[in-house]
């Protein structure tokens, strides 16, 4: 006998539906966009910068170390942007041809509402600060738009919880930080809310893709999953960043990617998101070197 009617528990899309309707935020009534930055505060954690501690820090004043901050912050939320540009296009794909009435559609339309609010709020914070919006380098912007084309299922999946995670993580530290601006704490909490929905969502969806998928197709999965890990890890500051303070973009890129703080910070910030790629049977074994340029693998 099959117990049609029994009742369990109900299924995550449900669940990801009324948690985003009870709690979600508006950027434009949750934040005080009118405050101005409090003098002297930093505008995220110095010790998870990129130059931290280098010789090239060294040689910044307090003053000039804390206006990097502001440029850097700035890059990590217009990489922020773009990514979810591509994330959005990805969901939207998802969803082009299946039933609107299924409760996972209509998540990943949430999920896409979600996304405009903080590309939005990420943009506005921006602007207020009065810095660039950097964005990736010209030419990872263009390959960027091969994203929505090249990724679906496991690897499209993979790939968002890689913009999703390592963010999340530094966020979540960033939004407690007593010595950082309010606006950017505020900007980081609305944000870590809503991103714990998106995640649950993408872990859901990668378990789910990856059953039975075939050795070939693992394969390109994994490797398109390992560039994305590359491409987004090493972009999140941008090189001119490093000029607002009088620095050379290269040999101040140069000195981050090679600083052991900041490789540390990137490690630190993938610890969440590696296992479970990792467990998925998404992180292949011949793209380890990939990966290890990417930074979030030791
Ligand atoms: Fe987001
Ligand atoms: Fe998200």
């Amino acid at each position: 006998m099959t117990l049609v009617d029994a009742p369990g528990p109900a299924p995550l899309a449900d669940r990801l539906l009324r948690s985003s309707a009870r709690q979600s935020y508006d950027p434009d009534v949750d934040l005080d966009w009118s405050a101005p930055p409090v003098p002297g505060l930093w505008w995220m954690q110095p010790e998870r910068m990129s130059l931290y501690g280098t010789p090239l820090w060294r040689r910044l004043s307090e003053e000039q170390r804390i206006a990097l901050s502001a440029h850097e912050v700035a890059s990590i939320a217009s990489v922020g942007i773009w990514f979810e540009v591509v994330l959005m296009q990805l969901l939207l794909r998802d969803v082009y041809a299946e039933d609107p009435r299924d409760p996972r559609t209509q998540y990943a339309l949430t999920e896409v509402g979600d996304e405009t609010r903080h590309t939005v709020m990420f943009a506005r914070a921006i602007a207020a600060m009065g810095v660039p919006a950097y964005g990736p380098r010209a030419h990872i912007r263009r390959i960027g738009r091969l994203g929505p084309l090249a990724l679906h299922g496991p690897s499209a999946y993979a790939s968002i919880l890689i913009g999703e995670e390592p963010v999340d993580r530094w966020q979540r530290e960033l939004m407690r930080d007593e010595r950082v601006q309010p606006l950017t704490r505020m900007v980081a909490r609305i944000h870590v809310v809503e991103e714990a929905r998106h995640v649950t969502f993408a872990r859901d969806e990668l378990t789910k893709a990856v059953r039975g998928l075939g050795r070939t197709q693992r394969a390109w999965h994994q490797a398109l999953t390992a560039q994305v890990a590359y491409v987004t890890m090493r972009s999140l500051v941008h090189p001119e960043v490093y000029a607002s303070v009088g620095l050379d973009p290269q040999e101040a890129r140069r000195q981050a990617l090679g600083n052991e703080s900041y490789r540390e910070t990137i490690a630190w910030m993938g610890e969440k998101v590696m296992p479970v790629l990792e467990e998925n049977g998404m992180v292949g074994e011949r793209d380890r070197k990939v990966w290890r340029a990417s930074l979030l693998m030791r």
